[in-house]
């Protein structure tokens, strides 16, 4: 399956730290915050994404990502020129989605947390129809909302409704088949504007072919559009990672526990890497998985 990454968008309530940066290139903690989303797809086992931006950020995420091979992953880049919706993706990204499945993160979303890689994977092998997520929150009119029967089988989509018929908001991560492009391209415009990711799901809906999976609260699941959101963000990871000993999302220990690369090629990521805590990491990961 391939994979999106929507990190666009005008990133407003950010300002003024995203008048010049690109929002998804923010730090969180230790890391740019796209490396977040980038390795829950990875995690899910797709290794070609497409990454989407405003065409005057684009350069910096070449820059940061390039092609990808030394991660053993592909990378490819498409701007975005004005934000007209996250259900635009499937627009620009009809060439690279080439008639196949597809998965779509936000580039602003971080999921870590225990069962969320079996559940991913398994939504990774879709064939036919849409599967996203649905999260328990307190604060539901701020999120695409979904409704469960008594089976947790969808019933209905709402986008930030006033007056919620559940919980369970959506999570920033979605996976489809092919005819998510035809789909996107049918929608129109919302009254804020945006072609709306909701306004897909319901097609699925309405088609019997939409997914719900559950994720419990065994999972974090974090944005971080607003600065006590990335603040939070930021001293979640730092505490895990602190306890823990291991880092949440690093793409090479990921890469390399998912077999995309090998030792070998850790190795001289880790030789070229000049951050000696980073550098550190990777070399105790080698030896570990060397005398396992
Ligand atoms: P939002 O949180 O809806 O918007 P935003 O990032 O533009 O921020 P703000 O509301 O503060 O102005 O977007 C969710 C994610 O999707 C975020 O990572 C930006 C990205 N995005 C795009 O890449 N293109 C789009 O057209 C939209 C609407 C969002």
């Amino acid at each position: 399956m391939r994979g999106i990454i929507l990190a666009g968008g005008s990133g407003t309530r950010l300002h003024p730290s995203t008048l010049s940066v690109s929002k998804q290139l923010l730090p969180v903690y230790d890391k740019p915050m796209v490396y977040y989303p980038l390795s829950t797809l990875m995690l899910a086992g797709v290794r070609e994404v497409l990454i989407i931006s405003n065409p005057e950020h684009l350069d910096a995420y070449r820059a940061l990502l390039g092609e990808g091979s030394v991660w053993g992953m592909r990378f490819a880049y498409v701007s975005q020129s004005s934000p007209r919706g996250l259900a635009d993706a499937f627009i620009l990204g009809e060439d690279f989605i080439d008639n196949e499945p597809v998965a779509l993160m936000l580039g602003d979303n971080i999921l870590y947390g225990s069962g969320l890689v079996e559940k991913l994977r398994s939504a990774a092998e879709i064939k036919r129809g849409a599967v996203i997520f649905a999260y328990l929150v307190k604060d539901p009119e701020r999120f695409g909302i979904v409704e469960l029967d008594h089976e947790q089988k969808p019933v209905s989509l709402e986008e930030k409704p006033s007056q919620p018929k559940s919980n369970y908001a959506v999570p920033g991560v979605y996976f489809y088949d092919a005819k998510v492009v035809e789909y996107a391209k049918s929608l129109k415009p919302s009254k804020r504007g945006e072609i709306e990711i909701t306004d897909l799901n319901r097609i699925y809906l309405a088609q019997k072919e939409l997914e719900v999976k559950v994720l419990g609260r065994g999972v974090a699941w974090l944005d971080a559009g607003t600065p006590e959101a990335l603040l939070q963000a930021a001293n979640f990871i730092q505490a895990v990672q602190d306890r823990q000993g291991f880092k949440i999302s690093c793409p090479e220990e990921i890469a390399y526990r998912m077999k995309f690369i090998d030792r070998q090629q850790l190795a001289h990521i880790k030789d070229e890497c000049k951050n000696p805590d980073y550098k550190q990491y990777l070399d105790d990961l080698i030896v570990e998985t060397t005398i396992e």
